[in-house]
């Protein structure tokens, strides 16, 4: 029978990070991974094919409304989609050997089959039929998510998607319902919206992306009206009719009332994902589930059965791949004996359109509820030089201090590149810095990212290009 140090159940960015780490701790490890390809939902169905269709379907865009404008003259763009999914797929394939290369390097044994935990130290591992057990000091749930699902509302993949099979789509919708106004919604939106698909969002809140500030999350919206999103918010999608030629949904208010009916070539339902717990055994080997079936866990990741962990989007907490992958070197540290600890007031979260949308820490309306007194500064990108010769000036700044002393709570930021501006305030944040150390720190000009010093001046009431 084999042995080992450490088994890991899943190889999603919290499995395999979480594997590499405690390799490089000196632990025999092996990883137990049920999908024919290493990486989980966030390389192969998620994170990385999404970002590959929004960069391809934004160089589209691109060319056909705004280089014109730089006097960039070329013939209107033509849509190949099978090379563009194909693109997709040479992304998803090149990160996927990634991680091959990582476990072999580290000297990773991997387990091709479904994992399941017979008690503490034992997994057993099926695959054709066949299965084996293998015996390990420690064991690391690292099972990830699934996609939640509307009840009545079947989703075949083709008509009726989820978001894997809205990354894979073997034509442009006419017309694209969008069931859900989060991350997935828009980001998906967005690049059939920019391939030509007509696209309505239907959304139960009154707002769009709940969690991210309100203020951010009205101008974002206003921003992809302006783009031609359609949105209908405080509603719900409760059937949908797929015996015709074009599928029929039936939406009514969020607050009961008169329903309706949309037309649409495609729906597809992203209302947020569940913990994935299927097949691993927890009930019969005593791991414990919270009341939204997510693996139970302490502060220190460790599951209500002995030597048992979990990480990442089966627990508690955002389901972002890099919180995933914080947990896993965590805990691996953990094993080993060490301090491993992750931060969960300095976790970005970044919504990759055009513009992008990027948050970390509080939201006002956190502070306001939590009765923290505060002070803002925010700065738009309509009054930053190289926003304006680059004629992308959608968006702002905002940060969020400590009234009394003047520490950093929280950034938000919408406009292009956010994504990459929102690090240096995670920097901060987790130094404790204040305001006043962003406003005094030189920033190279001309950049977007003078906009994040001009905010944190803002909070002083002395930006300078305002
Ligand atoms: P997963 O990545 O879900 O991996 C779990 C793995 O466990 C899977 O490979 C699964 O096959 C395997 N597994 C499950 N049960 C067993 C078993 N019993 N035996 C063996 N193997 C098993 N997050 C971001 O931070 N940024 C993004 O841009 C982003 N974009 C996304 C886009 C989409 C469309 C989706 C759906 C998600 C996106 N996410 C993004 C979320 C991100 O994918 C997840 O947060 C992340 O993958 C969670 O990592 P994980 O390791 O916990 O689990
Ligand atoms: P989400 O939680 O971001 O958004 C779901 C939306 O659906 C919410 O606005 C919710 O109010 C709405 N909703 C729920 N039930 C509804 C109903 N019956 N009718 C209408 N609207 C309804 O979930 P989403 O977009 O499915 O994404 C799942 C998760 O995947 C995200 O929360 C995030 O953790 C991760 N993800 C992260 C990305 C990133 O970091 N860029 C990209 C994509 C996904």
């Amino acid at each position: 029978m084999a042995t080992y140090d450490l088994v890991v159940i899943g190889t999603g960015p919290g499995g395999y990070v979480c594997a590499v780490r405690a390799a490089q701790l000196g632990m025999k490890v092996a990883v137990v991974e049920k999908n024919a390809t290493l990486g989980g939902t966030c390389l192969n169905v998620g994170c990385m094919p999404s970002k590959a269709l929004l960069h391809a379907s934004e160089m589209f865009e691109e060319a056909g409304h705004s280089f014109a404008k730089m006097g960039v003259s070329v013939s209107s763009p033509k849509l190949d989609l099978p090379a563009m999914m194909n693109f997709k797929q040479q992304g998803i394939d090149g990160n996927v050997k990634g991680v091959e290369f990582l476990m072999k390097k580290n000297k990773i044994d991997v387990l091709k089959g479904t994992g399941k935990i017979l008690g503490t130290g034992k997994v057993a591992v099926s695959a054709d039929g066949k299965s084996q057990t293998i015996e390990t000091k420690s064991i690391v749930i690292a099972t990830g998510s699934d996609i939640a699902r509307l009840k009545g509302i079947e989703i075949d993949e083709k008509r009726i998607v989820s978001s894997t099979g809205a990354l894979s789509l073997d034509k442009v919708p006419g017309k694209l319902l969008i069931v859900g106004a989060g991350v997935i919604g828009l980001e998906l939106g967005s690049v059939w919206h920019r391939l030509g698909a007509e696209v309505v969002v239907v959304e139960f809140l009154d707002r769009i992306l709940p969690g991210m500030d309100g203020e951010i999350a009205k101008q974002f919206q206003r921003i992809l009206e302006k783009q031609g999103f359609a949105f209908k918010l405080g509603a719900k999608v409760t059937a949908v009719d797929s015996s015709g030629k074009t599928l029929k949904a039936t939406i009514e208010p969020a607050a009961g009332g008169a329903a309706e009916t949309l037309e649409a070539d495609v729906v597809l339902v992203c209302i947020g994902r569940v913990p994935y717990t299927d097949a691993l055994g927890l009930k019969e080997a005593g791991v414990a589930l919270d009341n939204r079936g997510r693996v139970q866990i302490d502060p220190h990741f460790a599951t209500s059965l002995k030597g048992v962990y979990a990480i990442g989007d089966v627990v508690a907490g955002p389901m972002l791949a890099h919180k995933a992958e914080d947990e896993g070197v965590a805990v691996a540290e953990i094993i080993a004996g060490q301090a491993g600890h992750v931060n969960y007031d300095v976790i970005p979260g970044v919504v990759y359109t055009t513009p992008e949308v990027s948050s970390v820490g509080k939201t006002e309306e956190e502070l306001k509820q939590a009765g923290v007194a505060y002070t803002v500064g925010k700065f738009p990108f309509t009054a930053n030089g190289r926003s304006k010769v680059n004629q992308t000036t959608d968006g702002f700044v905002k940060i969020l201090a400590d009234a009394k002393t003047d520490r950093v709570l929280g950034v938000h930021i919408i406009g292009r590149e956010a994504g990459e501006m929102i690090h240096e305030a995670c920097v901060l944040m987790e130094f404790g810095g204040s305001a006043e150390d962003l406003a005094r720190t030189c920033h190279a000009h001309p950049t977007r990212s003078e906009a994040i010093k001009e905010a944190a001046l803002a909070v002083g009431k002395r930006a300078i290009h305002m």
